[in-house]
């Protein structure tokens, strides 16, 4: 643990330019996508983050040579060999990504079997894949859980399928589309997700070859076909990244411009932001998802001087306020005068991070209650799912250890607005989601060292 700390000496404002790169919860997706295809792919602006390695890892042990392109982040996918690779070699990355739980339906299409690892991912409750298990059996998959994993088989191929999601689910309803676009027939799936992120794994599978059909109220239609070939592809820009970025700024009392940061994508962020007290101004000028290079603008955050307001706001599928940009916007909201509620209803467990906060002078009180009005499954479950923070509060420095991405990032933003020098433990964790961050808080101007 001691060589996974990060010392920061907080209390000065963060100020400067950094740049988020393609979507790390698209990014991951297309490269899986690239299984499906019988010519190579091609994906830039791809991040140098932990789920990326796991995925070319898994890739790899397929068949698939990946390869570096000629741009800096460009990725090149060759799928003309695949093949089936042993549980012993799959399991050396059991437990690092959830992102292996999408090679179900490429496998199952290339191979007619598939081997998934125990997952990994974060510990925001307790991540279930009912839904993603009962989506492939409709498709005609054989499912049989063992200790060490998951094995499938399709002996009579895949079959396009009527399929309702309880809930939304962004996992699930990837799961059907990396399926369904090969399976025989029509599917129809009811209540998907569609979140960019989705839209944009839309874009790469059509560009394939595939037929979707995004009908309204969360109808997606996919007409299954027997071919499809790579594809050339660069992703929307990572959201959760560009707005951590921004909540840092606002929380530090500092100026950040966030480089590729679209604010499509971001607008539900945006209004919360204007909201609290943020400024912002748009500086990409480009038409939406793309324009040419040497143009490149982004999103610039600041804080305004003076006192931020306290607001109320629920997480929620999109277009609803992102679960994975509630935890760095509460450390701002540590900030605000008055009360602030924060209403999580993505996840049951993802308030824990917020105990780190108190520690630090923060103020926050976690209730098992729905403080909100939008529809949420926990609160007759009995999980502490809403909190309220009283504010303002100085935060001071303390020794903290990091539980998850999101809230480790939560950590970070608290520990570099707090006065004094505070320990990170357990930093490596936000290289899963964040590339580069070390080189990015010295570029904004952070205190912060390695012991
Ligand atoms: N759920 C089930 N059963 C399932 C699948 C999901 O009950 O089979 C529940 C989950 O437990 C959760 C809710 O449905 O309560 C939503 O989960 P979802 O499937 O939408 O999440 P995911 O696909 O596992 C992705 C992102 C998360 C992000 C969520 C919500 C990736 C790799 N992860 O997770 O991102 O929070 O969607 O937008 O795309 C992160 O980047 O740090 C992260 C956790």
């Amino acid at each position: 643990m001691t060589d996974d700390v990060l010392v920061v000496h907080g209390g000065t404002p963060l100020e400067g330019r950094i740049r988020v790169r393609g979507a790390k919860n698209l990014v991951s997706k297309a490269m899986v996508a690239a299984l499906l295809g019988d010519t190579p792919s091609r994906l830039f602006d791809v991040p140098r983050i932990r789920d990326v390695e796991v995925v070319r890892g898994l890739l790899g042990l397929h068949g698939v040579k990946v390869s570096d392109g000629d741009e800096e982040g460009e990725l090149v996918f060759d799928p003309s060999n695949v093949e089936s690779a042993s549980t012993d070699q799959i399991n050396v990355h059991a437990g690092s990504s959830r992102i292996p739980i999408l090679f179900c339906g490429p496998l199952l299409h290339r191979l007619g079997h598939a081997f998934i690892p125990d997952l990994g991912g974060c510990h925001i409750g307790p991540r279930p894949i009912d839904f993603h298990l009962q989506a492939l059996r409709e498709f005609g998959a054989t499912v049989d859980k063992t200790p060490e994993g998951l094995h499938l088989s399709a002996p009579n191929g895949l079959h396009g399928t009527k399929f309702a999601l309880p809930y939304p689910s962004v996992g699930a309803t990837e799961q059907v589309l990396l399926t369904a676009v090969m399976a025989e027939g029509v599917t129809e799936l009811r209540n998907a997700a569609v979140e960019p992120e989705i839209i944009d794994l839309i874009c790469v599978l059509q560009k394939m070859g595939a037929i979707i059909k995004v009908h309204t109220d969360r109808v997606i239609e996919i007409q299954g076909v027997k071919k499809l070939h790579g594809y050339t592809h660069r992703p929307i820009p990572d959201r959760i990244e560009a707005a951590s970025w921004a909540a840092a700024a606002l929380a530090t009392r500092g100026h950040v411009e966030v480089l590729g940061a679209q604010q499509a994508d971001m607008m539900t962020f945006l209004n919360i932001f204007r909201s609290v007290g943020g400024e912002y101004e748009v500086t990409d000028l480009r038409p939406p998802r793309g324009g040419s290079p040497g143009q490149e603008g982004g999103i610039r955050f600041w804080h305004p001087g003076g006192e931020l307001n306290a607001v109320a706001l629920e997480t929620d599928v999109h277009p609803g306020f992102m679960t994975d940009w509630q935890q760095p916007l509460v450390v701002a909201l540590t900030q605000a005068r008055g009360l602030s509620i924060v209403h999580e209803t993505v996840y049951e467990q993802r308030l824990g991070y917020t105990e780190a906060l108190n520690t630090m002078g923060a103020n926050i009180q976690v209730y098992r209650d729905c403080l909100g009005g939008t529809p949420c499954r926990f609160g007759r479950r009995n999980f502490k799912h809403s909190a309220v923070i009283a504010g303002p509060s100085k935060l001071h420095a303390a020794d903290l250890v990091i539980p998850d991405l999101r809230a480790g990032f939560s950590h970070l933003i608290a520990a570099l607005a707090a006065e004094g020098t505070s320990r990170v433990y357990g930093v490596d964790l936000i290289n899963r989601g964040y590339e580069d961050f070390e080189a990015k808080l010295a570029d904004l101007g952070a205190h912060v060292e390695r012991p």
